[in-house]
């Protein structure tokens, strides 16, 4: 099987050279989140951004996603755009700018005052390698859920007006979510287990992009996982994964994270 030694474990290393031994094709979700600017370095490490990609374009399979979450740095005065370079540099190289996701905190880090508005939210760009290949919708309550629409006169420039005769369905209990996903950061129990990385993000965005782009059994990579949220979500939604990440220290916080969840495993399970 592909990629057999890989899977379900966090390797050790710069993920661009464990990207290279990864097979074409294979994996069917990547979430990431990379170091937000100073993009040269980050802690002494290499950080190369084009090679990455192109990296990620190889191993994803057609149809699959991966979830680019990121933020930009404010510098001498002025924000770097570097997210929305990302986002064109995906597209070049051959990916579909499927969806500008936010990820809103609902808490987020109160901000000097620098004639701007506190910043709270990251983009989570999703791009696919060809036509989407699965989506499970997160459906919400409807808010006009079961009003009944009448008729309406709507203008035809060629014919005058019209009457439109036919009375629209009510409207449905549910509808898709939209894409603007709200979380607390770094309050939950398992967020809280995660609090000496410096960025990690919260489970339940992992959760929900899984469950919104695979199916059990997918395999879904974090080449930069840090302290190992995607993983430790994918196991529990049981899918397979490959974590990376270039800090022995995250690597080994991420295991840590994951053996908790084995000793946790039953009642986690219960509860999905
Ligand atoms: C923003 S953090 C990711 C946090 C993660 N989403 C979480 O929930 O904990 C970025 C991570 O990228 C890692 N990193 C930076 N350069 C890397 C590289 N070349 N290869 C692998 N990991 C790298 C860093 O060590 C850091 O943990």
């Amino acid at each position: 099987m592909k990629n057999n030694k890989f899977l379900n474990k966090i390797l050790h290393g710069d993920c661009v050279e464990i990207l290279k031994k990864i097979s074409e094709n294979s994996i069917d979700l990547v979430i990431t989140s990379p170091p937000y600017d100073n993009l040269r370095s980050y802690k002494g490490y290499k950080f190369e951004f084009e090679k990455i990609a192109e990296l990620l374009f190889k191993v994803i399979s057609p149809g699959g996603i991966v979830v680019w979450v990121v933020g930009d740095a404010t510098i001498n005065g002025s924000e770097t755009g570097t997210s929305f370079k990302q986002a064109l540099f995906f597209q070049k190289i051959g990916f579909n700018l499927h969806d500008t996701m936010i990820f809103k905190k609902q808490n987020p880090i109160p901000q000097i005052y620098r004639k701007r508005y506190s910043n709270e939210f990251e983009y989570m760009f999703v791009f696919s390698k060809g036509t989407v290949k699965t989506h499970n919708p997160i459906m919400v309550d409807s808010l006009h859920a079961g009003l009944k629409l009448g008729s309406t006169t709507y203008k035809n420039y060629s014919k005058n007006d019209q009457k439109r005769t036919k009375f629209a369905n009510p409207v449905k209990n549910k509808k898709i979510k939209g894409n603007i996903w709200q979380y607390v950061v770094g309050k939950k129990k398992e967020d809280q287990e995660a609090k000496n990385h410096s960025a990690p993000f919260p489970c339940k965005l992992a959760e929900d992009h899984i469950l919104s782009w695979t199916k059990k059994g997918d395999v879904v990579l974090d080449p930069m996982c840090g302290s190992g949220t995607t993983c430790r979500m994918a196991k529990v939604l049981n899918r397979k994964f490959i974590g990376i990440d270039i800090s022995k220290e995250y690597v080994k916080m991420s295991e840590k994270r994951l053996r908790n969840l084995e000793s946790n495993q039953k009642k986690l399970f219960d509860n999905y």
